[in-house]
């Protein structure tokens, strides 16, 4: 491992992007400090330069090479979460380029728990901006196949890192004046970070300017019409005999076959869900279904989660307005 991660932080030395595995998603890491490898990042992925990208940093100890101004709960979250799924949005320090935030003053910032995007940070001496490393809009990468399947003509090294752990996008936190605000929900449920700080406000906005600006509504979807369902054994009765498939926590319908679905967890586990979710909505997505159904998730932790990535995949976005205003 040792020598592809040296390759891959020669490449990133050089000016190159590289993908890289995280324990959330894949990313499409360039050198934070290069606004050239940066531009290289929004150009491959066709993202709007108006989305600013996340920073990964080694440790909570560089946070302010690149932050300042860092609230006291920032400090108590980063304690308590890093390395790990969690975004911190804070001031930006000026070494952090206008490019990487889209002109924002505030940048982005986590530390991966990955112990391969650890050892490659730990070798550079440079943070990585890293978006995930998918086309933008559509789904995350959470194995090295997705990336390549997606990216693989545009990059030049994808580091192996096995398939993600936890599978699903970070929690993403700002402030206002001082006062923490979730921006948006990811793999670190609400409920865990208000047993550390209490009481959390939600601001996962989908604006036509949003605080985030990738959590504009169209995101994360596959190709094929992906409808959700709130009730989802009347949703297999009523379309069993067409070309659909199902997208199931766990299935409770025995005369559905085998081709037609894929659950997510048989023992209805939350984390085993999330971990699987864009995996199986790819494959979903290579099987030429005309319509693919994804069953609605329990409004608990990372059902949460899961729910408004479903919403989002979702082409026509009533459901995910309706769950975003309560
Ligand atoms: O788990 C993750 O966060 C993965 C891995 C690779 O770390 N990265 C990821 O990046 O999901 P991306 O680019 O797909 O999503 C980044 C989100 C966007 O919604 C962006 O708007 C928000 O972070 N963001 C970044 N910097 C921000 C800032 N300064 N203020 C507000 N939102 C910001
Ligand atoms: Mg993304």
């Amino acid at each position: 491992m040792t020598n592809e991660i040296n390759i891959a932080a020669d490449l990133l030395r050089k000016g190159s992007v590289v993908a890289i595995p995280t324990e959330t998603v894949y990313g499409l890491a360039a050198n934070a400090f290069n606004e050239n490898a940066v531009m290289q990042v929004f150009e491959i992925k066709q993202r709007p330069l108006f989305n600013p990208l996340i920073v990964h940093i080694k440790s909570i100890d560089y946070l302010d090479t690149i932050a300042f101004n860092i609230p006291p709960i920032a400090y108590e979250l980063a304690n308590r979460f890093w390395p790990g799924a969690l975004t911190l949005v804070l001031e930006k320090k000026s070494n952090i380029s206008d490019k990487v935030t889209s002109g924002k003053p505030t940048v982005g910032v986590r530390v991966p728990s990955h112990p391969i995007a650890l050892a490659l940070l730990e070798s550079l001496d440079f943070p990585l901006a890293a978006p995930s490393a998918n086309p933008f809009g559509y789904i995350s990468p959470t194995t090295s196949d997705h990336v390549k399947k997606q990216l693989g003509d545009k990059i030049p090294y994808i580091l192996e890192g096995g398939s993600c752990d936890k599978g699903i996008e970070s929690t993403i936190i700002g402030f206002v004046n001082d006062k923490p605000v979730l921006y948006r929900v990811g793999a670190i449920s609400k409920e865990e970070i208000e047993k550390c700080i209490g009481n959390l406000e939600i601001k996962n906005t989908a604006s036509a300017s949003p605080d985030a600006p990738g959590m504009i509504n169209k995101h994360y979807s596959p190709k094929t019409k992906f409808i959700v369902s709130n009730n989802i054994s009347n949703t297999i009765k009523d379309n069993i005999n067409l070309n659909v498939g199902f997208l199931l926590f766990k299935n409770n319908d025995e005369y559905l076959s085998t081709n037609k679905y894929i659950e997510l967890s048989a023992v209805e586990n939350l984390e085993e869900a999330a971990k699987n979710l864009y995996a199986a909505m790819h494959k979903l997505d290579a099987m030429h279904f005309d319509i693919i159904f994804a069953e609605k998730f329990p409004e608990k932790q990372l059902g949460i989660t899961i729910n408004d990535r479903l919403y989002r995949a979702q082409e026509e976005h009533f459901e995910y307005k309706k769950i975003n205003s309560n």
